[in-house]
């Protein structure tokens, strides 16, 4: 092993690198399960980790090298380069570019003299953009090293060049600049609710783990993360499989694009989250849960642990909760670092066993082999707020709200062309004007549905209703007026896309690529309709050869848009006749001008 003395790191204008890491290692032991956790803190002290640091880490950790680095190059916010001293990463979504963040971005790189992607040549600052951080409803935002930024003017982008050019240390920046708002324009079930601290965990014990899971089952509960499986089933399989130790776990990744309504559940409502992780746990038999919390809200961390640390002096976690002997049960945070696909439960639990985000081979599924190949109760942070309060009014009230097929309230978080955007609560079944009429909008060409992932409707779809009944929906509602071109809406989403494919099975990593291409091609103006046909051609590949639900949604975006707005597509193409992307007569110019020719013969025809 490295004496430390032998370390050498990078400047660090804040910390001194060895000294951290030796409390970083300190605080996690050397249990390479907790390998993203110690690489995010190395990163927050260090900005990134070194060549020296990735030993150092090896060794201490016991494992090679080149599992650092894979880990590390994994995750968008990790960097195995030195970036600069201040990391802006503006939020790349379209509803941040609906309000001007690409000209806020192009005004900070002229303001500091530097190109998106490039670290200034005194190593100050680098600037760049990053997928959509959540904060839909207040942007145009980014991070700065990390913390949000929200509601960016040019005026703010000019103090924010200012402080940066100062050195000014972040927490001596405005606090203002880092408030975000909850926005919550319209409460019900969950953001309305009034239950005190532990009271639909005393209901639980009442009942005990049998009971909470046909309760549970007769409330009719989906989950509300997307995929809507019926949440009593997760739990009574988790709460059947053999295993040494059972485990839940509270999926806060939140990286749809469009969706915000994980974060506000956080803010205002986290005893009623771990109230539900807590229930849960009684349910299935767990004694340790986990939240994953996505990157973009690091800022949320603190709170939380402090929620947690109350929950602990109430006896409402830790050993004999509420004074029942063996029911002990804890919960940890882990922090993720920029990867949509960890949101996807095997992918989360591979992050969170410190290991890159690949989805894993299905089944077995992780109610009987998830974390540490444990049996595993994972759920959305919604899906365990309306669980607990379904406990709490019992499954007959629960099950009466909603429709027969979904049951209870969801959380929609609004966005885009509207005058209020923010979190809405309703029952299922609400139709999709309801919505549009309570936020305002006026003019609606579309709105997605549930993220990129999701669906795009038009106008004559509007009376169409959220549930699992028509429009499944994990939430995101972002609304398009008809000023919007609904091309460039579905070309931002299959970036994001080709972005975010993890690109461990081929037919995604190629695919979302090839989609990218061709949307630029058509941007481009060389697009012709044989593109257009082998975007169905692709959609059958990825649909039927994609490991996970990522690639498997990825034409959607092109698909829905294709099929409601076909118009936008097609002015854009260049003949019916298929072109290549490539430019070969342009490539030609250069050898034009050093023989002299410009002629007709020194160019190729249209159909060569
Ligand atoms: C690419 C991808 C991303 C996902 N992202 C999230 C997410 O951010 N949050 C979430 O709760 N579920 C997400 N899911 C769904 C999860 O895999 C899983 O179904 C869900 O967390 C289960 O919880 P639930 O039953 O409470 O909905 C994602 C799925 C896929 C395929
Ligand atoms: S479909 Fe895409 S995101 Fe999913 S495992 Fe394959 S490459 Fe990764």
């Amino acid at each position: 092993m490295l004496p430390d003395a032998e370390l050498i790191f990078g400047d660090s204008p804040k910390c001194d690198v060895p000294t951290c890491l030796r409390r970083i290692i300190a605080k996690y032991g050397t249990d390479a399960t907790q390998l993203l956790q110690i690489l995010r803190e190395v990163q927050e002290c260090a900005g990134y980790i070194s060549p020296d640091t990735a030993a150092y880490l090896a060794q201490k950790l016991d494992i090679p090298i080149a599992r650092i680095e894979s880990v590390a190059s994994f995750y968008s916010f990790l960097h195995l380069e030195p970036q600069g001293e201040y990391r802006v990463l503006f939020s790349d979504n379209i509803t941040d570019r609906m309000l001007g963040s690409q000209t806020l971005m192009e005004r900070m790189c002229q303001q500091m003299w530097l190109q998106p992607g490039k670290v200034s040549e005194d190593g100050l600052v680098s600037i760049n953009t990053t997928s959509c951080t959540g904060m839909c409803d207040q942007g145009p935002a980014m991070l700065v090293n990390g913390r949000a930024i929200t509601r960016l003017t040019p005026q703010r982008i000019q103090e924010i060049g200012q402080l940066i050019r100062n050195r000014t240390p972040l927490a001596a920046w405005p606090a203002d600049f880092f408030h975000v708002d909850d926005n919550i324009q319209r409460g019900g079930l969950v953001l309305g609710n009034t239950l005190s601290y532990g009271a639909a965990l005393r209901n639980g014990l009442a009942l005990g783990g049998a009971a909470i899971v046909e309760q549970i089952k007769d409330s009719g509960l989906r989950g509300r993360g997307g995929a809507g499986y019926p949440t009593g089933m997760k739990w009574e399989a988790c709460r059947n499989a053999q295993g040494d130790h059972h485990y839940v776990v509270c999926n806060a990744d939140e990286g749809e694009p469009g969706t915000f309504k994980d974060r506000v559940l956080l803010t205002r409502q986290a005893d009623l989250v771990f109230e539900g992780m807590t229930l849960c746990a009684l349910a299935v038999g767990a004694k340790r849960g986990i939240l994953y919390l996505r990157g973009e809200y690091r800022y949320l961390l603190e709170p939380l642990k402090a929620a947690l640390q109350r929950r602990r002096s109430s006896n409402l976690l830790g050993q004999s909760i509420l004074g029942h002997p063996g029911f002990d049960f804890d919960i940890e945070i882990h922090l993720g670092a920029g990867a949509y696909i960890c949101g996807e439960e095997s992918a989360l639990i591979e992050s969170l066993e410190g290991k890159r985000g690949v989805p894993r081979n299905r089944p077995p599924f992780p109610v009987t082999h998830g974390y540490l190949q444990q049996p595993t109760a994972l759920d959305n942070v919604e899906t365990f707020c309306q669980a607990a309060l379904a406990i709490h009014m019992g499954a007959d009230k629960y099950s009466a709200i909603g429709t027969a097929k979904s049951t209870g309230s969801k959380l929609i978080s609004v966005s885009g062309d509207c005058p209020r955007p923010g979190i809405y609560e309703y029952p299922f079944g609400v139709s999709v004007q309801e919505i549009l009429n309570d936020c305002g909008a006026v003019n609606t060409r579309a709105v997605q549905i549930s993220g990129p992932s999701g669906v795009c409707i038009g106008e004559k779809e509007f009376d169409r209703k959220l549930g699992f009944e028509d429009l499944p929906t994990a939430g995101a509602f972002m609304v398009f007026d008809d000023s919007r071109d609904m091309f460039e809406v579905a070309r931002n989403f299959v970036h994001f896309f080709a972005h975010e494919s993890c690109g461990f099975c081929t037919p995604c990593r190629v695919g979302t690529s090839m989609l990218k291409q061709t949307m630029d091609k058509i941007a481009s103006g060389h697009g012709t309709h044989y593109d257009l046909a082998e975007v169905e051609h692709l959609d059958h590949v990825l649909q039927t050869t994609s490991h996970c639900g990522l690639g498997r949604t990825a034409c959607n975006p092109v698909l829905h848009t294709l099929k409601h707005f076909r118009p936008a597509y097609e002015n854009r193409l260049k003949s019916l006749e298929f072109k290549p992307a490539f430019d070969l007569d342009g490539a030609l110019a250069r050898a034009r001008q050093m023989t002299g020719r410009d002629d007709a013969g020194a160019h190729l025809k249209e159909s060569e």
